[in-house]
């Protein structure tokens, strides 16, 4: 299980890492999506803002066009002129009150002359217009308004700020009254009851917004009834509004569209007017439910897109991973493949290497069965005559004793002499015959006619290390170089074979590499060293191929003498092939090392040299002989 969660937990962290782009594409491409689909769906709204900030405004200009032109047709009207004049106050009142009359939203109209003084003014009462009378006509310093009007020009019509008498919303416009001769003859004023223009801005409405507001410069509202002036209700907005005059402004509460107007244009000389401001209000109410429905489509769209980014990954990611699976398979092919070869080449090789030995083995054989053959049936003449030779021998001798060798005669006497020194060559010589006749014998040696058993490896070494003890001792003959012998111990090593002939070829390559390593030895050399090393071959590391697999032991004699020469190599395993023809050498050692190995134990002789740096002998035998 442990297993398992590492390789998911890695796939995992790819998956992720690949949808981590994808999420934020579609994160942001959801987020435009939102503001767009939100201002589309916002949009008819601010056109409603639009139409609501157009009717509060249209309106209001004609209500204040209306105002000013009665200012000025009063202003310029003879009869006012002629009365302002004369100072004719009855005249005037007539003239103001035939006006009033004709415009009930004029709740005052009052001519003030030129000294500030109000001398006429009209009112009405209960929709009838009247005449104030003289007691109440105001001084100077009951208008404060007047000094709005205190440097009008001919044919101005101006306004005052607005204002709020008895509780109603007013607002005052005058103009000047001159006489014939154009002399200024104070201005005429009339006091305008906004009542019935904000009754119907109030009516105008528009479906999603709240009714239109109307503001005065001091940001106090005028249109509805508000506690406190927009100035401090809310400073942000009202900055916004003062410093652009004209826009919008959209936050989480609403969205507010708003338009500043000014009651007059202003003219030369005029002092400059303070703007009034309409404001549009669409209420949370109805922004947030399309805040939410944009919401949710983007949402949800996102999330569509999202699920379909994961299936694409996720399908990417499995055509990889079958990928790399296929690419890792045909790797693994491939390396099985290589390898396939190169264990057919080596079969191959050893195939060839194994013919050249058997065309060897074969060779050597039919030498060897040559070479026991002629031993053998020398074997009986050469008996006869090594027993002829001995029965002279001894009758020479019977035959002195019996005539008394003083009384021979001297030639007689020579005679015999010289005959037991030629019989003592011949029994020599059929001696040595019988010898190399017994070692020739050994060739036609099979496994039939030696001891087999099981046995330790070890019992065999101690044997030859016996054996050749004497060859290195102190009495050995001297030689160029000491030579050290080191035999490893082949304890624990059992094998079920036949332990005289892998005696015997032990000895012989040891004694071979005595006799022929270290004389002479090679340039430089002070201690020569020979060593014997045995190792184990597991079955399957020895496969020859052949499906025949068993556990092999070789034995390796190493010397670091002087090697073999290259051109006597090819025939050291022949019968009788010496380089120390007449130094004690018959040739016939390797090549009895050679039958044993193949024709008794089963196995190989094989051997690598370098001249001048030594030699490799390599017994390779099954621990269980065929
Ligand atoms: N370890 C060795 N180093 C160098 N030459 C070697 C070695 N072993 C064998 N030879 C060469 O191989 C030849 C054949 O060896 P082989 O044992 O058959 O004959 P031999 O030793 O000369 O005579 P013998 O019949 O007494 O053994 C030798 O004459 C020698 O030239
Ligand atoms: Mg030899």
């Amino acid at each position: 299980m442990a297993l398992d969660r590492r390789p998911r937990a890695s796939e995992g962290r790819i998956l992720v890492l690949r949808l981590l782009p994808w999420l934020l594409l579609i994160g942001l491409i959801g987020a435009l999506s939102y503001l767009r689909l939100l201002d589309l769906r916002l949009s008819p709204l601010r056109a409603q803002a639009r139409t609501l900030l157009e009717q509060g405004i249209a309106l209001t200009g004609s209500e204040l066009a209306d105002l000013s032109r009665s200012a000025l047709v009063l202003g310029q009207m003879p009869a006012i002129g002629v009365a302002a004049a004369s100072a004719d106050t009855s005249a005037m009142a007539s003239a103001l009150l035939a006006h009033a009359r004709a415009s009930p939203r004029h709740a005052e109209i009052s001519w003030i002359d030129e000294n500030g003084q109000e001398r006429v003014r009209t009112e009405h009462l209960d929709g009838v217009a009247l005449l104030a009378t003289s007691g109440t006509l105001r001084r100077p310093a009951q208008m404060p308004w007047l000094t709005h009007f205190a440097d009008l020009l001919p044919a101005e019509a101006r306004f005052s700020p607005l204002g709020r008498e008895g509780g109603r919303h007013t607002l005052r416009a005058a103009s000047p009254v001159y006489d014939a001769g154009g002399r200024l003859r104070g201005m005429v004023v009339i006091q305008h009851d906004l009542q019935a223009m904000m009754a119907r801005l109030a009516r105008l409405q528009q479906p999603a917004l709240d009714p239109l507001r109307l503001y005065d410069s001091e940001g106090r509202a005028v249109s509805i009834a508000e506690p406190q002036p927009l100035a401090v209700r809310d400073p942000e907005l009202w900055r916004v509004m003062q410093e652009q005059g004209r826009g919008r402004r959209e936050l989480d509460a609403g969205m507010w569209h708003f338009q500043d107007f000014l009651p007059a244009e202003p003219g030369p000389g005029r002092l400059a007017l303070q703007p009034w401001f309409f404001l549009a209000h669409v209420p949370r109410d109805s922004v947030e439910p399309l805040r939410l429905a944009s919401a949710w489509q983007c949402l949800l769209a996102c999330t569509a897109a999202f699920g379909l980014a994961v299936l694409l990954v996720r399908r990417q990611r499995r055509t990889e991973v079958e990928r790399e699976r296929l690419l890792a398979d045909l790797q693994t092919n491939h390396r099985a493949l290589a390898e396939a070869k190169a264990g057919a080449d080596d079969a191959l090789r050893r195939l060839r290497q194994l013919q050249d030995e058997l065309v060897q083995a074969e060779k050597l054989a039919s030498l060897g069965l040559l070479v026991a053959g002629v031993a053998h049936e020398l074997n009986t003449p050469l008996g006869s005559a090594r027993m002829t030779a001995s029965t002279l021998v001894r009758r020479l001798g019977e035959a002195e004793r019996e005539l008394g060798a003083a009384a021979l005669p001297a030639p007689v006497a020579r005679l015999l002499e010289r005959q037991r020194a030629g019989l003592d060559i011949v029994e020599h010589s059929l001696e040595r015959a019988s010898q190399v006749i017994r070692l020739f014998k050994q060739l036609a040696v099979d496994r039939g006619a030696v001891e087999r058993r099981r046995f330790e490896l070890d019992e065999v070494l101690q044997d030859v290390r016996r054996l050749l003890v004497p060859r290195l001792g102190s009495e050995a003959p001297p030689r160029p170089v000491p030579v050290s012998l080191h035999i490893a111990s082949g304890a624990g090593l059992v094998l079920d074979s036949y332990p005289g002939p892998l005696g015997q070829v032990i000895e012989n390559l040891i004694g071979n590499a005595l006799m022929h390593a270290f004389d002479p030895p090679p340039p430089g050399l002070m201690q020569g060293s020979i060593r014997v090393l045995c190792r184990v071959d597991p079955a399957d590391a020895n496969d020859d191929g052949d499906g025949d697999r068993r556990d092999e032991l070789e034995i390796e004699v190493i010397d670091d003498g002087c090697g073999i020469d290259p051109l006597v190599l090819p025939r050291i395993f022949d019968p009788f092939f010496t380089t120390r023809r007449g130094r004690g050498g018959t040739g016939i050692g390797l090549h009895l090392c050679h039958h044993f190995c193949t024709q008794v134990l089963g196995g190989r002789l094989l051997v690598e040299t370098c001249p001048g740096e030594g030699s490799r002998f390599s017994v390779r035998i099954p621990l269980r002989a065929p």
